[in-house]
């Protein structure tokens, strides 16, 4: 095996007490993602998005957290794409936070449906302009035969667009918001004898529970 294989990592005693958590385990995600960028954690807010195909097959990849609010998580995307046809047909979502220099894991499970237009039309307006070119350009997800063709339907596009100071969102793309029903929060502890608390939502709002670790 090589050495990375075999890697043990002693973990902290930074300890993670129910008590010490706040109420709304979407505010406690918020709060966990700013100090992950404040410890200069490359993309803390890059998280493992898992779905199930039609078919029942489960597919994972990272996308970015692009907004969180009392409602749950916002990322965008092409609804084209494997992940898109996924969620459009089963929106059965679990995603992952992997901080693992902070030992860190957030982990939710919930329902993920597109966002109204209004939103996925204004968050498109602040990508950088090469990105919204690129998602006119690009069929997510769908086999091309060369790197050349990508390029040329780059160019196709800027070509189209050229002049425009604003650049539409192509139809097929756009965000998904993630409604958690269930939150679990992970520090890493010596021992392997880790925090874990979870968070359920219920009719007066979440439940906490200790999990072994
Ligand atoms: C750090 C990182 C961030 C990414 N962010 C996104 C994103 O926000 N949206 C997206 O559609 N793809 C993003 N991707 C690309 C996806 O991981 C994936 O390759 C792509 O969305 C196609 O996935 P699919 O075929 O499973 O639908 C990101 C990849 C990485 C490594």
């Amino acid at each position: 095996m090589s050495d990375a294989l075999s890697k043990r990592q002693d973990y902290g005693s930074l300890s993670l007490e129910e008590g010490a958590l706040l109420p709304d385990p979407l505010e406690q995600l918020t709060l966990w993602v700013k100090e992950a960028d404040e410890a200069e954690i490359y993309e803390p807010n890059a998280m493992v998005l898992s779905t199930l195909d039609p078919d029942g097959e489960p597919s994972s990849r990272t996308v970015l957290l692009r907004g969180i609010d009392e409602h749950g998580l916002y990322f965008y995307t092409d609804y084209g794409s494997r992940k898109g046809l996924a969620l459009l047909a089963n929106p059965a979502v679990s995603v992952v936070f992997p901080w693992y220099r902070q030992h860190r894991q957030v982990i939710v499970y919930g329902h993920a449906t597109p966002t109204n237009p209004e939103v996925s039309d204004a968050y498109f307006q602040t990508r950088p302009r090469g990105s919204q070119i690129g998602a006119w350009a690009s069929d997510q997800s769908r086999p091309i035969d060369s790197r050349d063709l990508l390029e040329a339907k780059v160019q196709e596009m800027e070509a189209r667009f050229a002049g425009d100071d604003a650049i539409p969102r192509p139809e097929s793309w756009g965000g998904f918001l993630i409604e958690p029903q269930r939150m679990e929060f992970w520090a890493g502890r010596t021992s392997r004898l880790h925090d874990r608390i979870s968070f359920q939502r219920d009719a007066e709002g979440w439940s906490v529970t200790r999990l072994q670790p």
